[in-house]
């Protein structure tokens, strides 16, 4: 009876272990394909700033520009731009592995914005909860006008609210997606191009 009892939990604690394990997928660079390559990324980019350029005619734009992710295409697109401009950083961190999970925004604090046109640039717009809140912060500030721009537009029932950017440089499918910033729990953001996730396709 005892033995029999030791045998049960043995098997039971390996079976939970697989189902932990299943949870728990580590993905590697194997289980992602190519999407957007690097020369398609920069004319896009070229594109986004060229209208940029148009409507801010004459002015100075504040790029606040959303780290990490935001970092390659920040630097592309004030490269792209003809007009003035200053670039501020904040960071915001809402993934975890392929899952969105709480927002935190950090280094807007210190950042004087008042009566400056703000440019907030980021990586990608997924649910739209970073750049609702970050716009709802930086008005705070009162600056004259405030904008959004992403390199990618997530096309994702997850945006519940339908935020649209300003600006946006592609329209992606609802997949996981890294590389030109994106990162995978920390990792491929320094892709030159974008890779998506093989089974997240919606
Ligand atoms: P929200 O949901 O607030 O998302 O619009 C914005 C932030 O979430 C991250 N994000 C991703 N990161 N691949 C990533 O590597 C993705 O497919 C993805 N979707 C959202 C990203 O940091 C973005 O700024």
């Amino acid at each position: 009876m005892k033995f029999s009892r030791i045998v049960w939990a043995f098997v039971l604690s390996i079976s939970l272990n697989g189902v932990t394990n299943a949870c728990q997928r580590h993905y590697t660079l194997d289980d992602f394909i190519p999407y957007l390559t690097a020369s398609y990324l920069q004319q896009r980019v070229q594109e986004v700033a060229h209208r940029i350029d148009t409507d801010y005619a004459g002015k100075e734009i504040t790029i606040v520009s959303v780290l990490e992710g935001a970092r390659p295409f920040t630097r592309d697109l004030k490269n792209a731009l003809k007009s003035k401009t200053q670039v501020v950083e904040v960071t915001a961190k809402s993934y975890e592995g392929t899952e969105s999970k709480d927002l935190t925004i950090s280094g807007l604090d210190s950042i004087y914005l008042k009566d400056k046109d703000v440019l907030i640039v980021d990586d990608i717009c997924d649910t739209a909860k970073t750049l609702k809140k970050l716009v709802e912060k930086v008005q705070e500030k009162q600056p004259t006008s405030v904008k959004t721009c992403v390199l990618l537009m997530k096309n994702t029932s997850k945006n519940s609210t339908k935020y649209q950017p300003d600006y946006q440089a592609v329209e992606i499918e609802d997949r996981f997606v890294i590389g030109y910033g994106l990162d995978y729990d920390g990792a491929y953001r320094d892709l030159n191009c974008v890779m998506a996730l093989k089974s997240s396709a919606a």
